[in-house]
């Protein structure tokens, strides 16, 4: 899915079919993959992964961008699941010299606020790596709390424990 927001939104934007080229780049830079575990396959058409995204109605791409405006990085709701009012949130800053600029934390404010208003879903997980220090301390920031630790899985296995983190349309303060 492909969501315009209106000018109140300033650290994401809706996601452009020419964005998709630096996506894919920065997915496949090891520093990146060992942080997120995602990865795009190599025989991956850019062409056919924006059309599939388009019509996926589970999943809710947005691009973060700097101060001008730039593409810098992705946040995605994904495994939206309309009826339970629920989804997941990933993350990630694909140009490292935007790290710890507070960019991460205002996109993904942003994004809570797109998944709450406008979707309407009542609550929000992620799952991040333990040792992901930056990350956790981010996610805190904005108000998710850790609920669970989980094993390792998928692109991820083998690495460090992984915790799972919520946030709540209450708790965001949209009642
Ligand atoms: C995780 C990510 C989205 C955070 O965005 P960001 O813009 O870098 O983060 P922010 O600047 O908003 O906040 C980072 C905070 O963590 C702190 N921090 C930095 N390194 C830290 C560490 N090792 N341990 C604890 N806190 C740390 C920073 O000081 C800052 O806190 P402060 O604002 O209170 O000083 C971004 O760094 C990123 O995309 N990283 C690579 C991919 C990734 O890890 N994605 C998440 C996968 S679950």
């Amino acid at each position: 899915m492909i969501l315009s927001l209106t000018n109140e939104y300033r650290r994401i934007r809706r996601l452009r079919h020419d964005d998709v080229p630096a996506l894919m780049a920065w997915d496949n830079d090891p520093d990146l993959f060992e942080l997120t575990g995602k990865k795009f396959s190599v025989d991956e058409n850019y062409q056919d992964w924006w059309a599939s995204l388009v019509r996926d109605r589970t999943r809710l791409v947005f691009g973060i961008v700097d101060d001008i405006g730039r593409l810098i990085g992705d946040v995605e709701l994904l495994q939206i699941l309309w009826r339970a009012r629920e989804a997941e949130v990933r993350i990630s800053i694909g140009d490292k010299k935007y790290w710890n600029r507070g960019y991460g934390t205002e996109a993904l404010m942003e994004a809570l606020l797109a998944a709450f208003r406008i979707l309407s879903l009542e609550r929000v997980y992620l799952r991040v790596r333990s040792d992901n220090g930056r990350a956790i301390h981010s996610y805190r920031k904005v108000g998710f709390r850790p609920v669970a630790r989980l094993a390792a899985t998928g692109r991820l296995l083998g690495c460090a424990e992984l915790q799972l983190m919520e946030m709540t349309r209450g708790r965001y303060g949209l009642g």
